[in-house]
């Protein structure tokens, strides 16, 4: 019997969320359980081959999107029923990923407001959009069959395919050697959390500001294992795919995602060249809806993890607080660390820099040494409902009143829910479906929230357990 877990197809900060059902079906368990043991771990040891470069940064030659869309290669129309890969990537790109869009994004109603009230003429034209909006590498590494409109392509995930075009024509080669070759390796958790959040958070080589929101850019807000689901999926988890790549779990992903970002936001504010706009701090690291809210409704109430009182602008650490429920489960000791450290840097962004630093310099190690450890485990089912239940209490212990952690508490629900039901672990999930979409309305629209709806949302969480 197969049964659907409920998330959304958009996450986007502010605006109505749309919901799909994604059906997983069952019996993967004992094919998760043979790669686990034998093949993961192989492959798990190649792809350690240290930090791939991303792919816009890598200086491999372009190809162009049109290249790879031929009708033989990945354009066919409709999943090819023989192939190892769909070969319909290119399609469905094209059709409903909207990073096939995202150039022309720049030259929509609100990309135009945004360049207007930047002062820039034409966002098609300024690097600083392009750099996310598309492919964006230099001149000299683009074919002729490259377009510049064709946004964020397939070359940007998967990197420039001059290199390992011919062995990849070949039909011949194992993994290990296109990833010799400089094929991205999209499917270690680790490297897509860096490749997605490169563009969906911040780089310290792309900059994004509170200004660019200022001038009207949507809030980012990223959560790695929903945003994969929700691209949505040109590929297929097959017994193939299983054979030729590592998979990991949507927990894993999910986990890896969130210590990911902690640490970009981490080393970001680290760095003096993106930590400040003069003599403010950068705003784009705050929690936004600590300043940007009506006060018809008083609504500030105490956190439990953040204890500077009313009144004081909050760095947006919802990040941290997905990672110290994690750590609740999975590491109790670190978890207390974590909740030291992360008050330790909400304290000090009152004390000034030098107090901001240390604070920031002893957060770091424990935030890249839990990138590594969720890297290298994986979540079985009962620390999957171990993690599901620790989120749940946090909410209810009053740490989701904040908008944005509750929508990164409410995308970790879903993720930890589709991927209880991929592991074949429970029979049915149904009960959970209303409870789930309850908690995706009550964030669904910023000025709409209110921690009491959340709660409301968060006990039918709890009471689905029973
Ligand atoms: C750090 C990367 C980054 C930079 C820099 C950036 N953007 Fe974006 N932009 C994004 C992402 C990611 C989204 C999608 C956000 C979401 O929906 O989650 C987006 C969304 C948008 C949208 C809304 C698209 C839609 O379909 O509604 C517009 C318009 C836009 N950006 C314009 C710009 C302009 C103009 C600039 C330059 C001033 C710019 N962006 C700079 C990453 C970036
Ligand atoms: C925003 C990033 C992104 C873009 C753009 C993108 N991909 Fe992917 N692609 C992924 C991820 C993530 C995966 C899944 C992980 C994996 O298997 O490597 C994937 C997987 C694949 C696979 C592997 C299927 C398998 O069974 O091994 C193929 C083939 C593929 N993509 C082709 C394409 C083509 C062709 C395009 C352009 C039309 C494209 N991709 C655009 C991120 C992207
Ligand atoms: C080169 C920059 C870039 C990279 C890399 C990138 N994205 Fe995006 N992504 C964007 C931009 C820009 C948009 C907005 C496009 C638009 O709406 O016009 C976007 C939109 C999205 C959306 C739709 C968001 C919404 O609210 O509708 C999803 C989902 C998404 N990306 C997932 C991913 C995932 C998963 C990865 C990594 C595998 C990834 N992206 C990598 C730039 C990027
Ligand atoms: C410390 C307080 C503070 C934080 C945190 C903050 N902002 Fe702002 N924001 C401001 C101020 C001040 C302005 C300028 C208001 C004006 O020009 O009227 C502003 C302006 C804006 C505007 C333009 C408002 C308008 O009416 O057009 C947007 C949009 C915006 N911010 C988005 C964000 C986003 C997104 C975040 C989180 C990433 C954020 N802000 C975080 C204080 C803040």
């Amino acid at each position: 019997m197969k049964t659907s877990i409920v998330r959304p197809t958009q996450v986007r900060a502010g605006s109505k969320a749309s919901f799909s059902r994604r059906t997983v079906s069952r019996g993967i368990k004992t094919l998760l359980l043979s790669v686990v043991s034998g093949f993961m771990l192989s492959v798990s040891a190649v792809s350690v081959q240290a930090e791939p470069e991303l792919p816009h940064y890598s200086g491999q030659a372009r190809l162009g999107s049109q290249t790879c869309g031929g009708s033989t290669c990945h354009g066919a129309a409709k999943p090819w029923a023989n192939s190892a890969v769909l070969q319909n990537e290119f399609v469905t790109w094209s059709t409903d990923d909207p990073h096939s869009g995202a150039y022309k994004a720049l030259s929509s109603d609100r990309g135009k407001r945004i360049a207007k009230n930047l002062g820039i003429e034409d966002a098609r034209q300024e690097k600083v959009c392009l750099d996310c909006h598309t492919d964006n590498v230099p001149k000299e590494l683009q074919s002729k069959n490259f377009d510049i409109a064709d946004g964020v392509g397939c070359e940007s995930c998967h990197g420039g395919a001059v290199e390992w075009l011919g062995l990849h024509v070949s039909g011949f080669g194992e993994r290990e050697d296109y990833l010799n070759a400089g094929i991205y390796p999209t499917e270690d958790p680790k490297a897509r959390a860096k490749l997605c959040l490169s563009c969906h958070l911040s780089d310290p080589r792309k900059s994004i500001t509170h200004r660019i929101m200022g001038a009207g850019h949507p809030r980012l807000a990223f959560e790695l294992d929903t945003f994969t689901a929700n691209q949505p999926a040109h590929y297929r988890i097959d017994a193939d795919y299983k054979q030729r790549k590592q998979q990991s779990s949507g927990v894993k992903v999910w986990a890896v995602g969130q210590a990911m970002a902690a640490q970009i936001t981490v080393e970001a504010l680290m760095d003096k060249n993106r930590n400040s706009a003069g003599i403010f701090p950068e705003l784009f690291y705050f929690d936004c809806y600590a300043c940007h809210h009506s006060m018809e409704e008083p609504r500030w109430e105490k956190r439990e993890s953040v204890n500077i009182g009313p009144g004081v602008p909050r760095l947006n650490d919802s990040n941290l607080v997905m990672l110290r429920v994690l750590a609740t489960a999975v590491d109790p000791a670190m978890s207390a660390t974590l909740l030291d450290q992360t008050r330790a840097l909400h304290e000090s962004s009152s004390k000034g820099q030098d107090a901001t630093l240390k604070a920031l310099g002893d957060l770091s190690g424990t935030v890249s040494s839990l990138v590594d450890r969720f890297a290298a485990s994986d979540f079985d089912a009962p620390a999957m409902w171990k993690i599901y239940d620790a989120l749940v209490a946090e909410g209810l212990k009053g740490e989701f009143v904040d908008l944005i952690t509750a929508e990164q508490a409410t995308m970790a629900l879903g993720s930890i829910l589709a991927a209880i039901e991929a592991s074949g672990a429970s029979d049915d999930l149904q009960g959970y479906n209303d409870a789930l979409a309850k908690a995706y309305t009550a964030i669904d629209k910023s000025e709409e929230y209110t921690s009491a709806k959340y709660t409301a949302a968060l006990k039918l969480l709890a009471a689905a357990r029973k």
